[in-house]
């Protein structure tokens, strides 16, 4: 458990799965992951005993605090492609709660992870692709600490249009 001031980053376990994949085949949300279809119960119940036998990515639900009140997941953050000889990986958020958006609380897990992928798993570059359609993700990565390395141009199709995608990094140093 990763505990900071209004979430925490609990292990991601079965009981996640199913707001999991209500998430993920929101039309909405899915366009900000890059997800082109919808996911079936038997493909996420497959994708979930892949992912956790998996040595190259890291699962954490967000869930809310303070722990007086039941702690309620809001979102998923996670390390993927991770790359223990390079020591860098990539790092994906969702929140998925409509009521969990805009409070600072994507910031916090992406800082969380962030300082756990550098602290504890001696990770040197965390990165992440954000889509030029999503500015509150960009906006979130850069209070994160995060900046731009470069847009990847036209780098993916999406409702009849090519888009543009910023790679955004933190050096183990620079974050907060
Ligand atoms: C992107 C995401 C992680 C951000 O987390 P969040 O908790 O909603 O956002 P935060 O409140 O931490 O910060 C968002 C910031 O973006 C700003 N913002 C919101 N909408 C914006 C917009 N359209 N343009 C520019 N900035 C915007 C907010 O004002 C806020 O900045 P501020 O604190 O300086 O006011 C979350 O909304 C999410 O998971 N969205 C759906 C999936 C997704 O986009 N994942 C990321 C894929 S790269």
């Amino acid at each position: 458990m990763i505990t900071g001031k209004a979430v925490r980053l609990s292990a991601f376990e079965k009981r996640h799965l199913e707001k999991t994949r209500t998430w993920v085949n929101r039309e909405d949300l899915a366009g900000f992951l890059d997800r082109a279809r919808p996911v079936s119960e038997h493909e996420h119940s497959r994708w979930y005993e892949n992912i956790i036998e998996r040595q190259d990515c890291l699962f954490f639900a967000v869930e809310t605090l303070p722990a007086e009140i039941a702690p309620v997941h809001i979102g998923n953050v996670w390390l993927w492609n991770i790359d223990t000889r390079h020591r860098k990986a990539e790092l994906r958020v969702l929140i998925g709660e409509a009521n969990g958006q805009n409070k600072g609380l994507g910031t916090e897990a992406i800082s969380l992870l962030s300082q756990f992928a550098f602290k504890r798993m001696n990770l040197h570059k965390i990165y992440a692709y954000v889509l030029d359609t999503n500015p509150r993700a960009r906006k979130s990565f850069e209070k994160a600490g995060y900046v731009l390395e470069g847009e990847l141009k036209q780098d993916r199709w999406q409702d009849d249009r090519y888009i543009d995608v910023a790679l955004l990094s933190c050096l183990a140093p620079a974050i907060k």
